[in-house]
């Protein structure tokens, strides 16, 4: 136990309490304090100005999730193993730390995986996550690792941190929503808590949270089309690939651009090692393209001016009815005198709002499906069995198609 309780005061969970030392330990390494520097939601703060919370914040709530859960099982002496908790606690704060700034675009057009920076910074000797780890135990740091990487024997512990309801998931929902004012993205958080039981193996939820449990779900289908999907955002992320691209084409041609940091050198020019990257934040970045607004070259210069000064790109949706449309626009921006490699994209995404097979591609969770557990019959319901509106939008795949161009192309559709 700590001397006196920490807390944090914080928007979504009232407080966040930290009592267990290493839990605090851990907060206070350079690498979880390097996600206060690093957005949780990329570019949307382009669309919602309040959208500027930190992978940090983030963090903190997935933790205070988890330790509210364990309280609750311990409480109501279900049968949950009580020596997981502080490593489930740690593996929760723990669970993001690998991100980069701007996490998904920078992964797609580099080639990162924050999944493996994360298990980096848990393993690598040198970080201090690894030292304060291995202070209390020296398995600590790969129980923790694999907890994350859903390699931990003990699946239960594993679906607190990733699964159909995961605190994970619970916390950022809640908090995106509060961040962003879209309202219906939150759902009564303390009873889905209340409600949730471990269960041979997996979290379940009391047939009577029902209702609850649909609030989270269409939390998260309302989220994913008001603020994950958003238009305005997904526009200021294929500018940002532009620039990453014309960044990584001009070194290509031997021609790069002043590299203000030595952490854009590690990504763009040489090797990214785990000091460079641990340096690697949002900072970083805002100062490369205020850096190269003033550019010799011309292409790079407007793509900085237009992501900063927010004049992005527009877009039409894309059927698959009309498959020359992208030629058809690549050919007025070619006469317009824009090269269509960065003045042009198409911009594919889409969700499983709830799937019984989700994470199937990696074999290792198949049964993640939410269960409801029914004390009449004593048996386990699948969720969208007994729910109309979850049924509707369970399993299949929405995707949704655009392209994207700049404003100033005369396009009529
Ligand atoms: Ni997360």
């Amino acid at each position: 136990m700590i001397d006196e309780e920490k807390v944090f005061k914080d928007p979504v969970h009232g407080y966040i309490y930290v009592n267990d030392p290493l839990i605090w330990d851990l907060i206070n390494t350079r690498e979880v304090q390097r996600l206060r520097r690093i957005r949780q939601l990329g570019t949307s703060y382009l669309t919602y100005p309040g959208g500027e919370h930190s992978r940090f914040s983030h963090s903190l709530g997935v933790y205070e999730v988890i330790r509210q859960i364990v309280q609750a099982f311990s409480r109501n002496s279900y049968e949950w193993p009580d020596e997981y908790n502080q490593l489930v606690m740690a593996a929760g704060l723990l669970h993001d730390v690998g991100h980069a700034p701007f996490s998904h675009t920078l992964e797609k057009v580099i080639g990162l995986r924050h999944e493996v920076w994360t298990e980096r910074l848990i393993l690598d000797p040198s970080t201090e996550i690894h030292q304060v780890l291995k202070h209390i135990s020296p398995n600590l740091p790969y129980d923790v690792a694999a907890v994350i990487n859903k390699t931990h024997p003990q699946q239960l512990v594993v679906s607190l941190v990733s699964g159909q309801l995961d605190a994970d998931r619970l916390d950022y929902l809640m908090r995106d929503s509060v961040s962003t004012g879209v309202d219906y993205g939150k759902f009564d958080l303390a009873r889905i808590i209340r409600v949730m039981r471990p269960w041979d193996g997996r979290i379940v939820v009391k047939r009577s949270g029902l209702h609850t449990v649909e609030a989270y779900l269409l939390a998260r289908y309302f989220m994913y089309w008001q603020v994950y999907f958003h238009p305005v955002s997904r526009s200021a992320e294929v500018i940002l690939k532009a620039i990453l691209r014309r960044v990584k084409d001009l070194v290509e041609k031997g021609q790069s651009p002043e590299m203000p940091h030595p952490a854009l050198t590690g990504l763009f020019l040489e090797t990214l090692n785990l000091e460079r990257y641990v340096a690697l934040d949002d900072t970083v970045l805002f100062n490369a393209f205020n850096v190269w607004q003033n550019s010799a070259d011309p292409i790079l210069k407007d793509l900085c001016n237009r992501f900063l000064d927010r004049h992005l790109f527009t877009y039409v949706e894309y059927p698959e009815y009309d498959p020359d449309l992208y030629d058809k626009i690549a050919a007025q921006l070619k006469h317009q005198g824009y090269d269509p490699a960065y003045y042009l994209a198409i911009d594919e995404t889409g969700t499983v709002y709830y799937d019984y097979y989700l994470g199937a591609e990696d074999g290792k969770d198949k049964d993640s499906a939410l269960f409801l557990w029914d004390d009449s019959s004593k048996r386990l319901i699948e969720m969208s069995r007994l729910s109309k509106p979850v049924n509707a939008i369970a399993r299949e795949r929405q995707v949704i198609r655009r392209i994207y161009f700049p404003r100033e192309i005369q396009w009529n559709t």
